[in-house]
């Protein structure tokens, strides 16, 4: 008879913000457990399930996913399904008894909060944290980074620049003894689509309306016709990448509100595009020591940053030993987001 094998190590996640990422990371994990158990040998269970406006859930024993996810999308609370008593976010994050905790609530651009508290209640109770949100890296990395370390346990980010495409785990471990000394990129998958459709004769306002009508934009679309969640993500990649702390406010920004119909018909014309520009570089001579911009770009076919139309980005990242090494992802959706904060829940814990 052969000896019955060892148990799987079982974790115990919990979800705080359970909107189109998290409902998406649920579906991923469920799609998933069988490989899991398999390769890398590990199973879990979902103890917590936290969002704004419909509540909380907490149960040691492990929710019940499926249906916790038809409740959600009728607008039901999560409370029902909680076993114990839970009643902010911050309450939530101290009694999840999770190991793991993916945080996916709305990002605040000017300071992060107040998924940056999340994020220091779980590490500090010695929880793994790991977020799709860019305003707790730009604003708390290298604290959040200590606490972390502090507390034997990890802070990543994946999903939260490039919707899961690996660029931070390239850099981590990709470019040991390397020097990152620029990068440039499309970052913003909202204003790549208004360009691209713009390109097809619409208005600007017609392609805002259909970015929102898909989803992509939100009611108020300023954070991304603006520049600012671009500004963000130059922020937080000059940050971790370079190790230079770096501010959204410290990227010399300009949205694309100027580019109109004709702009981009004369580009055309002469064989180009328009593109929303990110771009930072190492530069001792200035102020912060990086000099970072997201601009409005006239680029031409000979350039990659042409091609990448719609919802896809790219980065670009030239260092010191390796060139020019480009990342392209390809029209991303909330699965490719939800894979980011699985991988990083994997590399975590194994
Ligand atoms: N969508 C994407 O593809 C994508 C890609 C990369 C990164 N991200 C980032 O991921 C995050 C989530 O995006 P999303 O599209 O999933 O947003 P979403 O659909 O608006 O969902 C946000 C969720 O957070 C909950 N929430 C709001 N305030 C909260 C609080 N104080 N405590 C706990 N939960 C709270 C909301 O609950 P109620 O609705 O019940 O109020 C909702 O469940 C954002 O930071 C976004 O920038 C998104």
């Amino acid at each position: 008879m052969s000896p019955t094998p060892p148990p799987l190590p079982e974790f115990k996640l919990a979800l705080l913000g359970f909107g189109n990422v998290g409902q998406a990371l649920i579906e991923l994990l469920l799609e998933k457990r069988a490989d899991l158990e398999i390769n890398p040998g590990i199973s879990f269970k979902v103890v917590g399930i936290a969002s704004g406006s419909h509540g909380r859930a907490i149960d040691p024993r492990g929710l019940p996913m499926q249906e916790i996810l038809k409740a959600y999308r009728k607008g039901e609370a999560l409370s029902g399904f909680s076993s114990l008593e839970v009643n902010t976010s911050e309450e939530f994050a101290h009694k999840c008894g999770a190991d793991v905790l993916f945080e996916s609530t709305p990002v605040n651009y000017q300071t992060g909060q107040p998924a940056l508290e999340y994020i220091k209640i779980a590490l500090e109770n010695g929880l793994h944290a790991i977020t799709a949100n860019k305003g707790p890296v730009v604003h708390g990395y290298r604290d959040l980074t200590k606490i972390a370390r502090q507390n034997r346990v990890s802070f990543l980010f994946e999903s939260s620049v490039m919707d899961g495409a690996p660029v931070f785990s390239l850099a981590r471990t990709g470019f040991p003894g390397a020097r990152i000394q620029e990068f440039s990129g499309i970052l913003n998958s909202t204003t790549n689509l208004i360009l691209s459709r713009m390109e097809n004769g619409e208005t600007q306002e017609e392609a805002i309306a259909y970015a929102q009508s898909i989803g992509i934009a939100e009611t108020d679309p300023s954070g991304d016709v603006d520049g600012w969640d671009a500004a963000v993500k130059v922020a937080a990649l000059v940050t971790v990448l370079m190790d230079v702390p770096f501010l959204p406010q410290d990227v010399d920004r300009v949205g694309i509100r100027s580019l109109t119909h004709d702009l981009i018909h004369d580009a055309a014309e002469r064989g180009n595009r328009w593109k929303l520009l990110c771009r930072a570089r190492l530069d001792p001579e200035s102020a912060r020591g990086v000099l970072a911009e997201v601009k409005p770009t006239e680029i031409g076919p000979d350039s990659q940053l042409y091609h990448i139309t719609g919802t896809s980005a790219i980065l670009q990242i030239k260092s010191d030993v390796l060139g020019n090494l480009s990342l392209i992802e390809d029209s991303p959706s909330t699965k490719t987001t939800a894979y980011g904060m699985l991988a990083d829940f994997l590399n975590a814990v194994t």
